[in-house]
């Protein structure tokens, strides 16, 4: 299967995956105070609906996508959010930010790349995350045991996440997700991580 253009599918205005609005599982997350102030990065963020979510006086967030039209979406849609928040338009794999982050956010990120990219997609964590800072990950669609269905979304699960990162992260928890975005029922899971110290 050809990879996705992703560029091109936000061009054409394309975004089947756009649920209009952040998942309840990161409201979850918020309620619980589980998510800390500091620099947090949310790749592969869409109409960044996520950003606006985390925006708090004490918080740098920052959104990743390939696409400006993406970008703008966002920009038109958020003026007067708290604290720092930017978007910026790049490839997550050769990204190269000044510092590190306290938390990552991957919603229908990893789920969307190439499997071959998985790989990447790890190290570039690994690099990403600053030691003892957090990593989220909601998996979905997730599947255990994984299909063989093709995507994107890929089926994902925590095994498959695990054994990409085991050696750098501490599993913390692992939760089903009782509320989802209409249609995700049952196929969410919020796997949380910790960056261990260098
Ligand atoms: C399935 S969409 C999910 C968007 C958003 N997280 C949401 O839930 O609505 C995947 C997003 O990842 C972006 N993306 C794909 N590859 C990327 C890369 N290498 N670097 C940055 N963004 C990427 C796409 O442009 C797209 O917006």
């Amino acid at each position: 299967m050809a990879p996705v253009d992703w560029r091109q599918a936000w061009k054409k205005g394309s975004t089947p995956w756009d649920a209009g609005t952040s998942p309840p599982a990161l409201d979850g997350l918020l309620a619980r105070g589980q998510i800390p102030g500091g620099r947090i990065l949310v790749p592969g963020c869409g109409t960044g609906y996520d950003l606006a979510t985390l925006a708090r006086s004490d918080r740098e967030v920052v959104g990743l996508d390939l696409s400006h039209e993406a970008r703008a979406a966002f920009l038109a849609a958020h003026s007067d959010l708290p604290g720092s928040v930017s978007y910026e338009v790049g490839d997550f794999f050769s990204y190269e930010p000044a510092e590190g982050f306290d938390f990552v956010w991957d919603y229908t990120f990893f789920c969307a790349l190439d499997p071959e990219q998985r790989r990447g997609w790890s190290e570039t964590m690994k690099r990403l995350v600053k030691p003892a800072g957090l990593l989220a990950t909601l998996l979905f669609p997730f599947e255990d045991p994984i299909s063989g269905r093709e995507g994107p979304p890929w089926p994902i699960n925590t095994g498959l996440v695990r054994s990409l990162i085991e050696d750098s992260f501490e599993e913390l928890e692992v939760r089903q997700m009782e509320k989802t975005h209409p249609g995700r029922e049952g196929r969410e899971r919020l796997a949380l991580w910790r960056r261990r110290e260098l």
